[in-house]
């Protein structure tokens, strides 16, 4: 698969098994997020790999997160279960930090890029994976368990492994029509 077909072609994938990267195929994927777009070459990023005893900790405090904000039994188990939706899941952080030049928004950006170049990096190596977030992306139990300083900014959870089943569904061409002018 070229860059091209890649980018046109690419699904994201929610039924994730084992196995998951590994060795090479993993630093390859935290390689490529070394190399997101950084104006500054600010590296404002920080990538908390978890899998095994990795995802059992994210579990627990999901479901600490869950119970300590009072959201019921039902909330809990889903938020206890959900880091097993793979057998891996790289957890981005943008680490902002005051720059002259470089707002933090476009710090927050870069670290979103990260992300895009982990998955495609994945992807490339016959992998799967989808970005996720949700409301535990500001929740003060989950930062401080992934060791989050006050200015940094969960981005997002890349949930990855090997796709379940073996055919994603096929992307349409875009209809560009709303989403593009010439100037
Ligand atoms: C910042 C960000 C956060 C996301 N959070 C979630 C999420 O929590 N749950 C989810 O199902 N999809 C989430 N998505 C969307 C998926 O990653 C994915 O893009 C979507 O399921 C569409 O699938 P596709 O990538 O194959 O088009 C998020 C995407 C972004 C960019």
């Amino acid at each position: 698969m070229n860059a091209l077909e890649l980018l046109l072609n690419r699904r994201s994938v929610s039924r994730l098994v084992t196995p998951a990267p590994a060795g090479n195929e993993l630093q390859h994927i935290l390689a490529a997020g070394m190399r997101a777009p950084d104006h500054g070459a600010l590296r404002p990023w920080h990538f908390v790999v978890m899998q095994g005893e990795g995802i059992d900790k994210f579990s627990q405090l999901l479901e600490k997160s869950a119970i300590e904000g009072n959201l019921g039994s039902e909330v809990a188990e889903k938020a206890k279960n959900a880091p097993y939706r793979a057998p891996m899941i790289i957890t981005v952080i943008a680490k902002v930090v005051e720059h002259p030049k470089v707002p933090a928004w476009e710090q927050v950006v870069a670290a979103g890029c990260a992300v895009q170049a982990m998955q495609m990096a994945a992807v490339a190596q016959g992998f799967g994976g989808i970005w996720r977030s949700g409301s535990w992306t500001d929740d003060p139990i989950v930062r401080s368990g992934l060791g989050c300083e006050e200015n940094d900014k969960i981005v997002g959870f890349l949930y990855l492994g090997t796709p379940e089943l073996k055919a994603p569904t096929k992307v349409s061409t875009p209809d560009l029509t709303n989403f593009v002018s010439y100037f």
